[in-house]
């Protein structure tokens, strides 16, 4: 499968303020961006968090053929509505990644419009069965070649984590947004051993006050920052 990322993020390197309400950081040009990525791809995925912010379906304006599937993470599907416009297109699909914490009848409450995958608690300290590559194996099984992950940064963390991203787009924006408890570009629990995940820059683009950033991986991405 082929990943890749497109996110805005503020100059000190956040995505959305402390609260995580719904914040466009970038221009119209930036969301043109967005489009042209989201007509590449499959299926955009995102965090249940993301989702609580946006609760609309993110569609891929201009793509030829059905739209993008819709895949979300979340744990148990708390503070998530059915009656959200994200769940109102039938013609669309939708994959909500679970955990085995989700009760039942919070799980029939998606199950008319969405399809509903439990994942495996990961196996501890044998680094088997990761989230993410879990993910990726669930959906590679239902066809799916080409995946953009969206954020936040919750979920980019599952993925770096993995070191499963091919190519990150990053919008670097304007604006400073501040707050040690504000989303950041990758969250999660960091690196701590010093093995950092080091990119290739491979296209910077520069509109007015924003730049559009593409940095590619590279074999054996991780590496010791001394
Ligand atoms: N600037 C941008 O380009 C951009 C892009 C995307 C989002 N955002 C903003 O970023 C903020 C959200 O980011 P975030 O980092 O707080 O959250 P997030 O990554 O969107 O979502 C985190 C949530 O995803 C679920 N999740 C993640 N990993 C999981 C796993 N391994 N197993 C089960 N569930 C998992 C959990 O949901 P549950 O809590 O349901 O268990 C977790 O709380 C919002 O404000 C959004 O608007 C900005």
């Amino acid at each position: 499968m082929y990943i890749f990322s497109n996110l805005a993020i503020s100059l000190d390197g956040k995505i959305a303020t402390p609260n995580r309400k719904h914040l466009p950081l970038g221009t119209p040009l930036d969301r043109k961006q967005m489009h042209v990525l989201r007509r590449k791809t499959d299926a955009i995925l995102m965090g249940a968090t993301s989702l609580r912010a946006f609760r609309r379906f993110c569609r891929a304006d201009g793509k030829k053929g059905s739209q993008p599937a819709n895949i979300i993470l979340s744990s148990r599907l708390e503070g998530i509505s059915p009656r959200w416009p994200f769940f109102q297109d039938a013609s669309v699909r939708r994959i909500l990644f679970v955990t085995s914490v989700v009760t039942p009848a919070r799980a029939r409450q998606f199950e008319k419009t969405s399809e509903l995958v439990t994942l495996r608690p990961p196996r501890k300290g044998s680094g088997k069965d990761p989230i993410a590559l879990q993910v990726v194996r669930e959906l590679e099984m239902r066809g799916i070649s080409r995946l953009l992950v969206e954020g936040g940064g919750g979920v980019m963390w599952d993925f770096v984590e993995q070191d499963l991203i091919d190519e990150f787009h990053v919008t670097l924006t304007p604006w400073i947004i501040g707050g040690k408890d504000s989303p950041t570009l990758v969250d999660g629990a960091g690196f701590t051993s010093g093995d950092l995940l080091k990119l290739q820059l491979a296209g910077v683009r520069r509109v007015r006050d924003e730049l559009y950033l593409v940095y590619r991986r590279r074999r054996g991405n991780l590496q010791r920052k001394r």
